[in-house]
């Protein structure tokens, strides 16, 4: 199969299992229509790909690693949302669609993207007890749960707040991107190898995943100054107006997609040898050169 399908059937194995284990019972319905709202709005999955593919290119079984890959959607769809809030970006769109306060007004977007994140940790927790307690998955969860906390993406979010309309250094944002944006994508890799056995590969999935999740920022904040605000499915140039740091502002377009390309072939020489079926190699050029 080529490199669009494979990457079309784990998104409907990711949107499949998250379809089953969203019909959460006994909630109002506000709720549960909110948390949908969101989660089925059309990402790109591209966590629990990472997952996926880093635990079957180690030659582990994809599907052990189907419900930790998909808590992690989970969270990044509750911090989208809270990103998107007035007091954070204030965005309208996301993933095509208004944001969920545009829809559901704020006091239920706020909730909805708690109940996404509790409903992530309550899964995570069946997933170690299905999984007969077994340490992995327990290390597992552990490093989900650091990697969106304080010291991983819920810090880059903070530096990212805090800096609006502040100048920073290079070096500084870089240290941003890799906890707000990189953290998750570095948590989605390792579980993959977690799962998969391979601790000693650790090492290079992180370095793997680093490298990536750089690259994954840079283009973001390029898109948000150059892509189609149609194709990327939310409103460009939000960056500029909010007075956000971003490698558009401190280098420029063209030094940017430079930089992007550079942390890019990095990623690019890890992954295939972390993957030899040379489908993470071809994600991670996807992810370069995405429209959306
Ligand atoms: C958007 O993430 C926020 C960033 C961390 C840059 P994605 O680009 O993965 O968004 P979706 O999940 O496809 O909507
Ligand atoms: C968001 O970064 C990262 C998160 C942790 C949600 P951005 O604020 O740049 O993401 P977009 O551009 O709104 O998707
Ligand atoms: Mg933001
Ligand atoms: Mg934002
Ligand atoms: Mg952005």
């Amino acid at each position: 199969m080529d490199f669009k399908g494979l990457y079309e059937k784990k998104r409907i194995m990711i949107n499949n299992y998250l379809d089953d284990i969203i019909k959460v019972e006994n909630a109002p319905d506000v709720i549960v229509s909110a948390m949908k709202y969101s989660l089925f709005a059309g990402g790109k999955r591209i966590r629990p790909v990472l997952s996926l593919s880093v635990c079957e290119g180690l030659g582990g079984n994809p599907e052990r690693v189907l419900p930790l890959a998909c808590c992690i959607e989970l969270i990044h769809t509750y911090s989208l949302i809270h990103d998107d809030l007035p007091s954070m970006d204030n965005d309208d769109m996301r993933r095509g669609k208004p944001t969920n306060h545009k829809v559901y007004g704020e006091a239920i977007a706020v909730l909805a993207g708690d109940a996404l994140l509790n409903y992530a940790y309550e899964f995570i927790l069946k997933t170690i007890s299905d999984n007969n307690f077994e340490s992995k998955y327990t290390l597992a969860g552990q490093i989900i749960g650091k990697a969106a906390g304080s010291t991983g993406m819920i810090g880059g979010q903070v530096i990212d707040i805090q800096n609006e309309g502040k100048n920073m250094s290079l070096e500084e944002l870089i240290h941003m991107h890799s906890k707000k944006t990189g953290a998750l994508i570095e948590a989605a890799c390792a579980i993959g190898g977690i799962v998969a056995d391979k601790m000693d590969k650790l090492d290079d999935i992180k370095d793997y995943s680093h490298n990536l999740g750089i690259a994954f920022q840079i283009v973001d904040d390029i898109l948000d100054c150059t892509g189609d605000a149609n194709k990327l499915g939310k409103k460009t140039g939000r960056d500029e107006a909010r007075g956000k740091s971003t490698f558009v502002k401190i280098l420029g377009v063209n030094e940017s997609r430079k930089l992007a390309i550079e942390y890019s072939n990095r990623a690019l020489n890890l992954a295939n040898m972390i993957d030899k079926t040379g489908f993470l190699g071809e994600f991670t050029e996807f992810l370069l050169n995405r429209e959306n």
